[in-house]
């Protein structure tokens, strides 16, 4: 087996026993729950950094997101402080924002203009509203939700 480079033992540094296996779980994927304030972006941010500092991952294959700006922010400034170089090609979005710009960057291929935008809250209501009777009835076609962006 490879040498652990170096950084990699520090990166597990007073987790507890839980939240070191999780941190260093291998393959597939880890479901973790946990209650408010136990560790759980801690969890997070040191499984990004102890993937990159043991070469199981370069920052560009790394996609973190998140329901809100806040979080987001939260655990943008926690993986900066614990990954020393190569933290900016670290994918750390909301799921909207990522949302957003994969359908921008596609924009084209799906058949929009690029300066699509999402409709706001309000603007869906009166959307579906109008085009009410306009959308297919039948099960097989496209499903039409409106989708809560109250967290953008
Ligand atoms: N094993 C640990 N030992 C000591 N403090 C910890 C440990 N894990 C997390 N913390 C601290 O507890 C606080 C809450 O952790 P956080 O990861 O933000 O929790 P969550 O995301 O579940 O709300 C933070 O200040 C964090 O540094
Ligand atoms: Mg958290």
């Amino acid at each position: 087996m490879a040498e652990t480079p170096r950084g990699a033992h520090a990166i597990l540094d007073g987790l507890t026993e839980a939240q070191r296996e999780a941190v260093t779980h291998l393959a597939g994927p880890l479901l973790i729950i946990a209650g408010a304030g136990t560790g759980k972006t801690t969890v997070i941010t040191r499984r990004i950094a102890h993937l990159i500092a043991t070469r199981q991952a370069r920052p560009s294959e790394v996609l973190a997101l998140t329901f809100t700006d806040k979080a987001a922010a939260e655990m943008e400034e926690r993986v900066d402080q614990l990954v020393p170089y190569g933290y900016a090609d670290v994918q750390i979005a909301t799921f909207h924002a990522f949302g957003d710009r994969l359908i921008k960057e596609n924009a084209l291929e799906l058949g929009l203009t690029p300066d699509f935008r999402v409709l706001t809250r309000a603007e869906q209501v009166i959307f579906v509203r109008d085009h009410l009777f306009e959308f297919p009835s039948s099960t097989s076609g496209p499903s039409v939700i409106p989708l809560d962006t109250s967290r953008r």
